[in-house]
C-alpha cells in the first residue's frame, strides 16, 4: 500500500471523501494508526503535553520532533507523515526555516511539515514549498502563540474574526500550502473557509464541515493525558483505565508472590540440584 500524497488529498476534497488524521508520536502508536488505517499521521508539537508533560507547546524542539518523527517512521513507512515545525523555528531567516525543515524531513523522514500562522508566516511557507517540501497551514487557535490569544479560545465566533480567518486561509493558498488544520473554529466560519479554498480543511474542534478532522492518539484513546475533558473530543477507547488495571495487578501478585507462576520459570536438569546440594 502506498501512502497517500497531496495530489490525491486535493481530489479527496472535490470528490467529498474525508480525510482522517490523527497523531502518533513513536513507533507503537505510528503501528497501530497505520494498522487502523488512518489517512494521515500528525507528529504534533502537542507531543510536549501528551508526551513529554509539559503545559504547552512552547518548549518543543527540534531536536525533540526529529527523534519522535523518526521512531514513527519506523511505525508506519506506508503512511503519509506530517511534522509539526516547533515554536520559533520558522519566523526568523529562510535559512533558518529551511535548516529545521531539512531536518524534519532528512532525519525525520517526514512527508511534510505543518506551520501555525496566517500572513505572517506566508513567506516562510512559499520558501518551504519552493524547496519542494509539501506544507500543512495550522490556523484559529494556534497553541505556540497561547501567550498572544490570552488562553485557549474558540476563534471565529464574530464577523470580523470569521473574515481575518477567511482572509488567512486563502493567503495560505496562495503561498502554496496543500491544506490547512482548522482548530477551535466555529461550525459556520469552518464551512466557509472549506468553501473559499480548494484545498482541503483539516478540522479539530471546527465542526462538521471540514475535508478531514484530527484529534490526538491520547484523547481518542483517554490515554493518560494533562487535560480535563474537551467538548470536541470523542473518546473511542478507554486505554489509559486498561494500562492502569494491567500494572496494578503485575504489582499485587509481585507482593502476593503469584507472579511469577511455574509456568514463568526456567529449570535446570538432575545435575544441578546434587551438585548445588550434594547427593
Ligand atoms: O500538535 C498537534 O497535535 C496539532 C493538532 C491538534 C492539529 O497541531
Ligand atoms: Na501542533
Amino acid at each position: 500500500k502506498h501512502p497517500l500524497n497531496i495530489i490525491k488529498m486535493k481530489k479527496m476534497k472535490t470528490d467529498g471523501v474525508p480525510l482522517s488524521m490523527l497523531t502518533a508520536y513513536d513507533y507503537p502508536s505510528a503501528l497501530l494508526a497505520e494498522e487502523a488505517g488512518v489517512d494521515l499521521i500528525l507528529v504534533g508539537d502537542s507531543l510536549g503535553n501528551v508526551v513529554l508533560g509539559y503545559d504547552t507547546t512552547l518548549p518543543v524542539t527540534i531536536d525533540d520532533m526529529v527523534y519522535h518523527t523518526r521512531s514513527v517512521k519506523r511505525g508506519a513507512q506506508n503512511t503519509f507523515i506530517i511534522a509539526d515545525m516547533p515554536f520559533m523555528t520558522y519566523h526568523g531567516s529562510v535559512d533558518e526555516t529551511l535548516r529545521g525543515v531539512r531536518r524534519l524531513m532528512q532525519e525525520g523522514q517526514a512527508h511534510a511539515v505543518k506551520m501555525e500562522g496566517g500572513l505572517e508566516i506566508c513567506a516562510a511557507v512559499s520558501a518551504v514549498v519552493a524547496a519542494g517540501v509539501p506544507v500543512l497551514g495550522h490556523i484559529g487557535l494556534t497553541p505556540q502563540s497561547v501567550n498572544m490569544i490570552g488562553g485557549y479560545r474558540i476563534q471565529g465566533k464574530d464577523a470580523k474574526d470569521a473574515q481575518r480567518l477567511i482572509d488567512e486561509a486563502k493567503a495560505l493558498e496562495a503561498a502554496g500550502a496543500f491544506g490547512i488544520v482548522l482548530e477551535l473554529v466555529t461550525e459556520e466560519v469552518a464551512a466557509a473557509i472549506s468553501k473559499a479554498v480548494s484545498i482541503p480543511t483539516i478540522g479539530i474542534g471546527a465542526g462538521r464541515y471540514c475535508d478531514g478532522q484530527v484529534l490526538v492518539f491520547h484523547d481518542v484513546l483517554r490515554y493518560a493525558s494533562p487535560y480535563r475533558e474537551k467538548r470536541f473530543v470523542k473518546t473511542y477507547a478507554d486505554v489509559g483505565s486498561l494500562i492502569r488495571e494491567g500494572i496494578s495487578s503485575y504489582v499485587r501478585e509481585v507482593k502476593d508472590r503469584s507472579f511469577p507462576a511455574e509456568e514463568h520459570v526456567f529449570n535446570a536438569d538432575e545435575t544441578v540440584l546434587e551438585s548445588l546440594y550434594g547427593g
